[in-house]
C-alpha cells in the first residue's frame, strides 16, 4: 500500500492505495522504502554487495499482502475473571442496564478485581495481549475502570504500565475511574466524582500512569455535568479526554467530548444530526465499536452516514468482559461490513490509520509510510484484502512484525 496522509476522511476512507508486485524495505524497525518491484533501487537488489542487507532477511511475499498491523484504540483488556453468567442472563432477557442496576456488570468486574492480586491481573492481561498480537494488533489503548477506588485503579494502571514495558505492543493508557459508581457511593454520586477529581487524578498524574482520561457518559452512569467536571480536572493534569458516548441513548457525551477536544468519542450507537454537526470540523474522531453492539444486540452506529458526512471514523475492539469479550479486529471488520455496510477498505482504514489517530500514534503507526515503525502483517495466501472480513473466522495472518521484528 502506498504512502497516505495521516488520517482518512470521506472518500479517502475507501482507498487502500495498494501496489501489486511490490517491495518493502525495513531497517532498524522502520519502514525505509517501498514501491513497485520494477522500480526497486539497484542498491536493494544487490544484496551480496550491500553489508546492511547481508545481515538482514529477505521474505518472499508472493501471493500474499503486506498491510499495516491493527491499532486497537479502545480496550478494557485488564480485568479479572469473566462474566459469562451475565451473558446467559442477557439471553434470558435482562438488559445491560438491568444487570448493572442489580450490582452486576462493571461492579461485578470491580469486585473480582479487588480480590485479585496485581501479579495475577498482570498474568491474565498478558495472555490477552499475546492473543491480540496473534490476531494482528500491534498497538493498543487500554483503560482502567474496574478499580473504582484509588488503590485498585492504580493497580490496573500499573498493570497497563507493565504491559507497556514487557510486550512489543505500543500501549496507550487511559484512566477511566468514571466507569460506574461504586456501591459505597450509590447514594452520593457527587462524592465519587470528588474522589476522582481530588484524589485519583492527582495520584495518577504524579505517577505518570495515564495519557488519557475517559468517562462513561450515559444515563444511569455519569451525567454530562459529571463528565464535564472530570474532564476539566483531568486536563489540568495533561490528560486528554476520550469518552464513552451515546452507547445506550442520546447522552450528550459527544458534545461534551467535542467541547473538551477529546481525541475520540466512542460507541455512538445513538447519533443524530446534533452529534453529526458537533463532530464535523472538530478535532475529535468518531470511534465505532461494533463488537459491543453485536454482543448487546443493539442498533449499530450510523458509521456509513458519518463517513459520507465527512466525519473521520475509527474502529476498535472494545475487548472487555461485559460487552465484547474479543479483541479480534478481523471480526470487527466483518461486523462493520455486514451490519454497518462499510466496505472492507473503509473497515480496514478504520482500524489501522484512523485507529492510530484515535490513540495518538498516527505519526508513527497505522500506515505503510517511510519513517513509520514497521508494524506489519504479512498475510497468508489470500485472494484479496476483502477476503479478510468475508472469511471472518479464517486465520489470515502468516506473520506479524512489530518494529520490524517477527512476533
Ligand atoms: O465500552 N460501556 C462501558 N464500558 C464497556 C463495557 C464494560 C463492561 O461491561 O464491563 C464498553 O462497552
Amino acid at each position: 500500500m502506498q504512502e497516505v496522509p495521516a488520517l482518512k476522511v470521506g472518500p479517502l476512507m475507501d482507498d487502500l492505495n495498494g501496489i501489486k508486485d511490490a517491495f518493502l524495505y525495513v531497517e532498524d524497525g522502520k519502514i525505509m522504502h517501498y514501491g513497485a518491484m520494477s522500480r526497486m533501487p539497484e542498491t536493494l537488489k544487490n544484496m551480496a554487495e550491500n553489508p546492511v542487507l547481508q545481515s538482514g532477511e529477505v521474505v518472499d511475499a508472493t501471493g500474499r499482502y503486506i498491510m499495516p498491523a491493527f491499532c486497537d484504540s479502545h480496550t478494557h483488556l485488564v480485568y479479572a475473571g469473566s462474566r459469562e453468567q451475565e451473558f446467559t442472563d442477557k439471553i434470558k432477557g435482562l438488559s445491560y442496564q438491568e444487570i448493572a442496576r442489580r450490582g452486576g456488570g462493571i461492579l461485578n468486574s470491580a469486585k473480582l478485581l479487588s480480590q485479585t492480586s496485581e501479579e495475577s491481573l498482570y498474568a491474565s492481561a498478558l495472555g490477552r495481549a499475546r492473543e491480540i498480537m496473534s490476531q494482528g494488533t500491534g498497538a493498543v489503548e487500554i483503560k482502567s475502570g474496574y478499580g473504582l477506588n484509588p488503590q485498585d485503579e492504580i493497580k490496573m494502571l500499573r498493570v497497563i504500565a507493565r504491559l507497556k514495558e514487557s510486550t512489543p505492543l505500543t500501549v496507550k493508557s487511559t484512566f477511566l475511574g468514571a466507569h460506574a459508581f461504586p456501591a459505597r457511593y450509590a447514594e452520593d454520586h457527587n462524592g465519587y466524582v470528588e474522589e476522582i477529581i481530588n484524589e485519583m487524578i492527582p495520584m495518577i498524574a504524579s505517577e505518570g500512569l495515564a495519557e488519557y482520561i475517559d468517562a462513561f457518559c450515559e444515563d444511569g452512569f455519569f451525567s454530562v455535568e459529571d463528565t464535564d467536571r472530570i474532564f476539566n480536572a483531568g486536563m489540568k493534569y495533561g490528560l486528554r479526554p476520550k469518552v464513552h458516548a451515546n452507547q445506550m441513548g442520546f447522552s450528550g457525551g459527544v458534545q461534551v467530548g467535542v467541547k473538551y477536544g477529546a481525541i475520540s468519542v466512542d460507541h455512538l450507537e445513538s447519533t443524530g444530526p446534533e452529534e453529526f454537526e458537533a463532530l464535523k470540523n472538530s478535532d475529535t474522531i468518531a470511534t465505532i465499536l461494533p463488537g459491543a453492539t453485536f454482543f448487546l444486540n443493539m442498533e449499530y452506529a450510523p458509521a456509513k452516514q458519518m463517513i459520507e458526512y465527512g466525519i473521520p471514523v475509527a474502529m476498535a475492539s472494545n475487548y472487555n468482559p461485559g460487552s465484547c469479550p474479543s479483541g479480534s479486529l478481523q471480526f470487527q471488520m466483518a461486523l462493520a461490513c455486514i451490519a454497518m455496510k462499510l466496505t472492507p477498505a473503509q473497515a480496514l482504514n478504520a482500524c489501522t490509520i484512523n485507529g492510530a489517530f484515535a490513540m495518538g500514534v498516527d505519526d508513527i503507526l497505522g500506515a505503510i509510510t517511510p519513517g513509520k515503525q514497521a508494524n506489519l502483517i504479512l498475510t497468508k495466501e489470500i485472494p484479496s484484502i476483502d477476503f479478510i472480513p468475508y472469511a471472518f473466522t479464517t486465520p489470515f495472518i502468516e506473520r506479524l512484525y512489530i518494529a520490524g521484528k517477527e512476533i
